[in-house]
C-alpha cells in the first residue's frame, strides 16, 4: 500500500512515497533557501512563487524514484496547515486537482502533527509506544504535547512569543552569521568548544522554572541584542566573541527544551518521548537528550527526517487515514493541532 505526501507549507516543496506505513521509496525536496538567504529570512510571497516553480517536477521525480505509476498509489496526503498561505496553497490545491485526475482520496494533513510521524518512519529500534511525550521545535512552533494514541492529541504548552528554530534565526542574524540561523549557530559553537576555553557569556534560560510547559524565546533574542551591541561599542565584535555567544546561545536553547520537556515526561510518566521538526537536528539538543532522558524510550528522526519533508506527510496518513471529499479540503494557515484532530 502506497501514499504520495506533498508539502508546501513554508520555503520547501516536498514529494514522497512511503509504502506500508514506514517504508520510504522516494523523497523529493526542492527548496527555495538559497534565495532567502541573500534577505536573512523568508518573504512569504518569493517562498509561494518557487514552490509553483518546483511542484510538478517533484512530484515527478518521488514518482521516478520510486518507479510506480499513479494508477498503484492508495492515496494522496497533503499539508493543509499551518504554515505560509501562499505557500500552503500551491500544495493543496495542486493535490486536489491530481486527486480528482487520478481519482484517488484525498488526506489533509497537519503539518505539525506529521513532524511527529517522522519517528515512525525505518524504524530499526522498533515503534513509540503510547502514552508519549512530542516536542515539536521548528522554525513556526515550539509545541509539547501529549500523545494518548494516533489522533488522540493533547497539547501541554508551547511558546508564548518566538519559536526556538526562530530564535536560532534571529540571533544568528544578529551576529551576522548565515540563514538558517540553526545550523550556522551550531557551526560557530563547534568552533568555539574547539579552543576547549571557558564560556565568559551568560544568557538567561527563560520560564524554565515556572510551573507550566511553555515557553518564550523572545527576551533571549534581546539580551543577545544587548550583548552585541556592548561588543560593537568595545570594538570587541570579532570572530571568538561571535562563536562565543553562539555555543552560549545553543546552550541557553536547548537547557530549557531538555529540562521542560523532562518534566512532561515525568509529570505524564510516558513510555515515549518523540523528538520532531527541524531545530531537533541539532546534535548538541540531541546529545542532552540522550544523556538527560531515562524514564522513557526516546525516538529522534535522523538528522535528515528532522526538517521539512514530505515522508512524514504521507506516514502521517498512514496512521490517520480519513480521506476527506477534496472540494472540502482548505489551506489553513494557522490549523493548530488539536483543533485538526477534532
Ligand atoms: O521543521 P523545519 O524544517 O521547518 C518548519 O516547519 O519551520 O524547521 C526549520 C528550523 C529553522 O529555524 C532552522 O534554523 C532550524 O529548524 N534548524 C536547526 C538546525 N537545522 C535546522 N536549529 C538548530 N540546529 C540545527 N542543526
Ligand atoms: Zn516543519
Amino acid at each position: 500500500m502506497m501514499i504520495l505526501g506533498i508539502e508546501t507549507s513554508c520555503d520547501e516543496t516536498a514529494a514522497a512515497i512511503v509504502q506500508d506505513r514506514e517504508k520510504i521509496l522516494s523523497s523529493a525536496v526542492a527548496s527555495s533557501v538559497k534565495l532567502h538567504q541573500k534577505t536573512g529570512g523568508i518573504i512569504p510571497e518569493i517562498a509561494a512563487r518557487e514552490q509553483s516553480r518546483f511542484i510538478i517536477p517533484v512530484i515527478q521525480e518521488s514518482l521516478a524514484k520510486a518507479k510506480i505509476k499513479p494508477e498503484q498509489l492508495k492515496a494522496l496526503a497533503v499539508t493543509t496547515g499551518p504554515g505560509l498561505i501562499g505557500s500552503l496553497l500551491v500544495g493543496v490545491e495542486t493535490a486536489k486537482s491530481l486527486a480528482y485526475l487520478w481519482q484517488k482520496p484525498l488526506i489533509p494533513i497537519n503539518h505539525l502533527q506529521a513532524h511527529l510521524y517522522a519517528n515512525w518512519l525505518e524504524t530499526k529500534r522498533g515503534t513509540p509506544k503510547f502514552p508519549a511525550i512530542g516536542l515539536v521545535v521548528s522554525g513556526g512552533h515550539t509545541d509539547l504535547v501529549l500523545m494518548k494514541n494516533h489522533g488522540e492529541i493533547k497539547w501541554l504548552g508551547g511558546t508564548r512569543d518566538d519559536a526556538a528554530g526562530e530564535c536560532f534565526d534571529k540571533c544568528a542574524r544578529l551576529l551576522g552569521l548565515g540563514y538558517p540561523g540553526g545550523p550556522s549557530i551550531a557551526l560557530a559553537a563547534k568552533n568555539f568548544q574547539k579552543g576547549k576555553t571557558k564560556n565568559k557569556f551568560k544568557l538567561p534560560r527563560p520560564m524554565l522554572h515556572e510551573d507550566n510547559f511553555d515557553f518564550s524565546f523572545s527576551g533571549l533574542k534581546t539580551a543577545v541584542l544587548s550583548e552585541v551591541k556592548k561588543l560593537k561599542e568595545k570594538k570587541q565584535f570579532n570572530k571568538l566573541n561571535i562563536n562565543q555567544l553562539a555555543d552560549e546561545i545553543q546552550e541557553a536553547i536547548t537547557d530549557v527544551l531538555v529540562r521542560k520537556t523532562r518534566k512532561a515526561t515525568e509529570k505524564y510518566e510516558v513510555n515515549s518521548l518523540l523528538l520532531a521538526g527541524g531545530v531537533t537536528a541539532n546534535s548538541c539538543l540531541r546529545e542532552k537528550f540522550k544523556s538527560s532522558i531515562l524514564n522513557s524510550q526516546l525516538f529522534i528522526p535522523n538528522p535528515s527526517l528532522c526538517t521539512d519533508n514530505a515522508t512524514f506527510i504521507a506516514a502521517c496518513a498512514f496512521f490517520n487515514y480519513q480521506p476527506v471529499p477534496w472540494p472540502k479540503i482548505q489551506a489553513n494557515s494557522s490549523l493548530e493541532i488539536e483543533e485538526m484532530i477534532k
